[in-house]
């Protein structure tokens, strides 16, 4: 029979119990994303966009119209991450610029804090047809650019936007009524996930939901949990 390391045990325990006190309540053993997100040298993002060039490594760049990188500070302290660009952001080529991006700035400007301030990106570059779910192949083939992406920015707090992206990021089926407002942990960043911009849109008395998630955020990114 193999022997208890209880020294590996016990600092196990006393992680535990620190990120106990930094509130973090639940942790989700992410090996797909998790495992991935290394301490070796980061690429930066230009290197990582260059990297994914005129990308065909899914069906979706027969039907998209631009690649939605992704935008911001590339020394962001908060990284949000949608789902996967929408008409308006193959048409420009930039992530949360329609009705759903007003709305989340506005959800930006209630923390102080202003679109170039922070990084925004989604789960998958490239608009699904119809703006259907992404299918798994099409997840697959942008993970490895997403994880550089969060090597490249390091962010203290990533916010995922609605069930998608808190599901595929945390590797769950929970619905987002269970997940948001909590922080989970991806290899050492702090995740919280919170109701997608769009879905507010749709159910406006969501947003008080919302807005304590954002406290939760600012209490995070100004050191106070
Ligand atoms: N919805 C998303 O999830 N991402 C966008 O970029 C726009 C809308």
């Amino acid at each position: 029979m193999e022997k208890l390391d209880w020294d590996a045990i016990e600092g196990v325990k006393l992680h535990l119990e620190y990120l106990k006190e930094m509130g973090i309540r639940d942790i989700v053993c992410s090996e797909r994303w998790g495992h991935s997100i290394s301490e070796k040298k980061a690429f930066t993002l230009k290197e990582i966009r260059d990297q994914l060039g005129d990308c065909k490594r899914c069906k979706l760049h027969r039907t998209r119209k631009t690649l939605v990188f992704g935008e911001g500070n590339e020394k962001a302290k908060l990284m949000l991450i949608g789902e996967g660009p929408g008409y308006d952001e193959d048409v420009q080529g930039r992530p949360f610029v329609g009705k759903a991006g007003q709305l989340l700035t506005n959800i930006l400007h209630h923390i102080g804090l202003q679109r170039h301030e922070v990084y925004i990106t989604n789960i998958i570059k490239c608009r699904p047809p119809n703006n259907r779910n992404p299918e798994p192949d099409e997840i697959e083939s942008c993970r490895p650019f997403l994880l550089k992406q969060i090597e490249a920015i390091k962010p203290q707090l990533i916010c995922a936007l609605g069930t998608f992206s808190a599901q595929a990021l945390l590797q769950t089926e929970a619905k987002i009524t269970l997940l948001r407002g909590k922080f989970y942990d991806l290899s050492g960043i702090r995740i919280i996930p919170t109701y997608h911009p769009a879905y507010l849109l749709r159910n406006p008395e969501k947003k008080k939901e919302v807005w304590r998630d954002m406290k939760l955020i600012a209490k995070t990114l100004a050191g106070e949990l």
